[in-house]
């Protein structure tokens, strides 16, 4: 193998956030860019010498490109064997699928989730660990620290690699095998849920309309729900990846998947409406003129996992991020199970699920998963309500409003202010986090502050700590709001603003979350001083 050493410079800015690199599709464009970043992975995991290494993305415009320097990179580096997503697509949850079941070291995905692509888009790149989940802060912070110092990046010469054939070649040591995206997953799929009563579900006429959005998903969906289930021919909508997503932004939330939205509340719907992200890890639900809170469905799932074959003997216990609606603890109650609050991020879960302490965890940010895998799983999720739909014969709304009837309803919201001056942002959450100690007691609109606190979390397994995670102010009567800064975005900075309240069992739960949480709306706003900080009025999201 012919070998070039390449000397270089350390790019500032280079940091992992909540899941890997992420920027412009611009900046990763810029010479050397993506070569010092694979370079610092490499240097960051101590160097991948024999290794198994698995590589996918989710489509997005620079993805077969940056497959194809990172192959070079890695054969240079040493690595024994590759195994890449044919048209190198791999979903998040199917990469993760793939190296734990190839028993890989490690995983490379070329994604930015949920943000747009295209040239203008945005582009990026995680590397997951042999357990198939993305790497933690220990990782992170020394493939950062290698960003910093490093001087050259080796990179080899290899012959054009073919993506588009499931085939595996040899170059000069290094096996290249390229395989179906699909095969792995649905296999572990078909372990996890009844296909036949599914299957037997979609015969009596159920009808689902998935939106793909034009991302990584499409082909998994088709070939699960239309091709191996039976789902009417059309119920993948957009289920043709495309390098810009057809123009979409790939984010299941009420604004860019409107038209999936406007269909689910229209008089013709259909009986399940559901989307995924970029890079299929996110799911959305509806059901005829009710969408599911994220929140909600990652409680309604676990309340009912039992009811699906994989999930049959319960769970060992669950988990949210801190920002994530309380719903969830009260089904642990029930079942009397452990419930973990971890910060924002999938791979805080990954300590839990390696250790057995939890069997499903999901976010208010449209995640759910299981230790099926070690990220999070958007058509899993679909194919989880799927077997629970088929077994229990109940709609979407009869089970929702069952589910408020027994545990009470956490009224709930997201509001967020996107591509905020950085500077302005940060100024709003230091000035509020210098004034928590005086908050308790405090009037805010109509409400009296009971509390407030930073969140922080102590890993239960390895005992590392992640401080910074979240402020955190409770208001008498038991209402919560909770500010933190994004840390996915790639403009500015995006202040998120959850919003939440318990209405007992015997409560009014047919309000509307923005209405039912008006008063303590109104109480962040002026906690927070949102409209001094940022001069917005109104956020530019609300989930
Ligand atoms: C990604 C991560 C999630 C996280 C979400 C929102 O999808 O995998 O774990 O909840 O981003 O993160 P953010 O920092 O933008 O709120
Ligand atoms: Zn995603």
């Amino acid at each position: 193998m012919n070998i070039e050493t390449v000397s270089t410079k350390p790019i500032a800015g280079q940091k992992p956030g909540t899941s890997g690199l992420r920027k412009k599709t611009a900046a990763f464009l810029e010479p050397g860019y993506l070569e010092n970043y694979i370079a610092a992975i490499i240097e960051g995991i101590g160097g991948v010498e024999g290794a198994t290494m698995v590589i996918g993305g989710d489509g997005r415009f620079g993805n077969r490109q940056a497959i194809k320097t990172l192959v070079r990179m890695l054969g240079a580096a040493g690595a024994k064997h590759l195994i890449i997503g044919q048209n190198g697509l791999l979903s998040t949850p199917a990469a993760s699928c793939v190296i734990r079941k190839r028993q890989a070291t490690g995983g490379f995905i070329f994604s930015a989730s949920h943000n747009p692509g295209g040239e203008h888009g945005d582009f990026g790149l995680k590397y997951n660990l042999a357990n198939g989940g993305p790497a933690p802060e220990n990782v992170t912070s020394a493939i950062y620290k290698a960003t910093q110092t490093l001087s050259s990046y080796k990179i080899a010469e290899l012959d054009e690699i073919d993506l588009s054939k499931v085939a595996t070649v040899e170059h000069d040591g290094l096996v290249i095998e390229v395989i179906d995206p699909v095969t792995d997953y649905a296999a572990l799929m078909e372990e996890l849920f009844d296909f036949d009563a599914i299957s037997g579900l979609f015969a009596g006429g159920f009808r689902l309309a998935y939106d793909a959005m034009h991302a990584a998903t499409g082909p998994y969906a088709k070939a699960i729900l239309e091709g191996r289930l039976g789902a009417a021919v059309g119920t993948v909508r957009n289920g043709e990846p495309l390098p810009d997503f057809g123009g979409l932004h790939p984010d299941p939330n009420p604004v860019h998947a409107k038209a999936l939205f406007d269909l689910m509340a229209a008089p013709e719907a259909p009986d399940m409406g559901a989307a995924s992200d970029g890079d299929g890890d996110r799911n959305l639900v509806l059901g005829p003129g009710l969408p599911v809170s994220p929140s909600d469905s990652i409680a309604i799932l676990a309340a009912n996992a039992h009811l699906a074959p994989g999930y049959k003997r319960g769970l060992a216990g669950v988990a949210r991020s801190m920002p994530t609606s309380r719903a969830l603890d009260r089904v642990a109650e029930e079942l009397g199970i452990s419930l973990y609050e971890t910060p924002t991020g999938w791979k805080f879960f990954g300590n839990l699920l390696d250790a057995g302490k939890i069997t499903m965890c999901g976010e208010e940010s449209a995640g759910a998963g299981s230790d099926h895998v070690r990220e999070k799983d958007g058509l899993w999720a679909v194919l989880l309500w799927l077997n629970i739909l088929a077994v229990r014969r109940q709609s979407i709304p009869e089970i929702v409003r069952e589910h408020w009837a027994r545990f009470g309803r956490n009224y709930y919201t997201r509001h967020d202010y996107e591509a905020i001056e950085t500077e302005r942002a940060e100024t709003l959450m230091s000035e509020l986090t210098a004034r928590l100690g005086s908050l308790p007691g405090e009037k805010a609109g109509s409400l009296t502050i009971e509390g407030a606190d930073e969140f922080a979390y102590h890993d239960p397994i390895d005992g590392s700590l992640a401080e910074h995670q979240g402020i955190r102010v409770l208001f008498e009567g038991g209402g919560r709001a909770v500010f933190r800064l994004s840390g996915t975005g790639t403009e500015g900075a995006t202040l998120r603003v959850y919003l939440e309240r318990f209405e007992p069992a015997g409560g009014d739960h047919a309000q509307e979350p923005q209405q039912a949480l008006a008063e303590i709306i109104a109480a962040a706003g002026e906690v927070a001083g949102i409209e001094k900080h940022t001069g917005r009025t109104e956020p530019d999201v609300i989930t």
